[in-house]
């Protein structure tokens, strides 16, 4: 008999204190936070380097501050020449994640500094990290399809100049405001699986590369930032807003998941950032093209009427990054590009108070057996 109770997927286990991310339901209503400020006055007033700084440093910077931070993400933002050579060298039809987190153990060969944990060490690391991942995904989608290199334009913010190096050609005003308010709303998350694989990792003391490494390898996974690139295959797949239903049903009595749906922490209840992405994606397809968001709303209709599940952060992201023109496979980058925000600020919290995460399993397989010589076993 299993007298210790196992907490199945670590389901509402506490696992550290943090001061970075909170998320609490009150009143049937959930809310989240970034170091105390709420994410919908975030979402309506902030930017995603003053997001960045905040989850970095713990308070909303000073307008010098938020300029002196600006303009250090701008001088690191771009790539050593040896990343450019690796980014030329990888497989073109490897996957953007693949190639993001080789790229950071790159970076990490190159930082004579690798094992410095100082505070201002490891905000210098993530500052460069916070400014190089989106330069290493633009430049891999270049390279790959066969395009110049578009270098980082120092005019530009952060969210601008991507699309920027990723295009060719400076986004429009509600297309810089509309991916700076995605990095925002996804720049953490308190211990979602690939912060908590950054915390584990920092708890042994391995180095903020190797932390960051774990990280990007947690996300790519479908059950987590995979399935924003999930939901653009199923909206493509469904194609017109009226077969939504009918795919909705025919999956869910199938007993298949309909990704974009469901989530650990907020259940029975409206994640806050799909409040504001739904809003945003809805902005984008009065301008842009409106299909991907009248499936979306059929899709979310149906899930609601056959399971009772909402959307989660994944779900609107997909409608929102195709009327950006961000290729299908890039939709995990888009959330690492924010999220790496969230993980430094996470890694350094750990850092600094420290003890080793090392959780224990219930064994359940046989005991004691007796060791068999191999020309005995039949
Ligand atoms: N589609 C259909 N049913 C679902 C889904 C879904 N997407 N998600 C949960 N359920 C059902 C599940 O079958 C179970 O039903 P029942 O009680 O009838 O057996 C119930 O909801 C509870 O599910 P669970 O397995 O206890 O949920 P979990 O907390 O272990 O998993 C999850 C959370 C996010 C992995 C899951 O909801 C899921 O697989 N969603 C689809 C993938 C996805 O959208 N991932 C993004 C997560 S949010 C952002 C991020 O982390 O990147």
């Amino acid at each position: 008999m299993c007298e210790k109770k196992i907490h199945d997927g670590l389901q509402d286990v506490l696992a550290c204190k943090s001061s970075i991310c909170r998320i609490e339901m009150i009143d049937g209503k959930a809310i989240l936070e970034y170091r105390g400020y709420d994410i919908h006055e975030l979402a309506q007033h902030s930017t995603f380097e003053e997001v960045a700084y905040l989850l970095l440093f713990g308070e909303l910077p000073t307008k010098s501050e938020l300029e002196a931070f600006s303009e250090e993400l701008k001088e690191l933002r771009e790539l050593p020449p040896q990343i450019i050579g690796l980014l030329t060298h990888l497989s073109p039809f490897s996957h953007p994640m693949v190639v993001l987190r080789t790229a950071i153990s790159y970076l990490g060969t190159m930082d004579k500094h690798i094992h410095h944990k100082s505070h201002e060490k490891s905000l210098q690391k993530a500052k460069s990290l916070i400014a190089k991942f989106p330069t290493i995904v633009a430049y891999f989608h270049r390279i790959r399809s066969g395009q110049n290199l578009v270098h980082p334009s120092d005019e530009l913010s952060h969210a601008a100049n991507f699309l920027y190096m990723l295009h060719g050609v400076e986004p429009t005003k509600t297309e810089a405001k509309a991916m700076d308010l995605d990095l925002v709303l996804h720049a953490d998350h308190e211990l979602n699986a690939s912060t908590f694989a950054a915390r584990i990792a920092a708890s042994t003391l391995a180095d903020i590369y190797a932390c960051v490494v774990a990280a990007t390898g947690t996300l790519m996974g479908p059950l987590h930032g995979g399935a924003a690139q999930k939901v653009m295959e199923m909206l493509r797949e469904i194609a017109v807003p009226w077969r939504a239903e009918e795919y909705v049903k025919m999956k869910l009595e199938r007993g298949e998941r309909i990704m974009g749906f469901g989530h650990r922490v907020y259940r029975g209840v409206v994640d806050p950032r799909t409040i504001e992405l739904r809003a945003l994606a809805e902005k984008l397809a009065k301008e842009k093209e409106p299909k991907w968001f009248e499936i979306s709303r059929a899709v979310e209709e149906a899930v609601y009427k056959y399971k009772g599940l909402f959307p989660n952060v994944d779900f609107y992201s997909a409608s929102v990054y195709a009327n950006l023109g961000i290729p299908d496979d890039l939709f995990i980058n888009i959330f690492a590009i924010s999220r790496i925000s969230g993980w430094t600020a996470h890694i350094i919290e750990q850092y600094e108070n420290n003890r080793l995460i090392r959780p224990r399993a219930f064994y359940v397989g046989e005991a004691g057996r007796k060791y068999v010589p191999i020309d005995q076993r039949g």
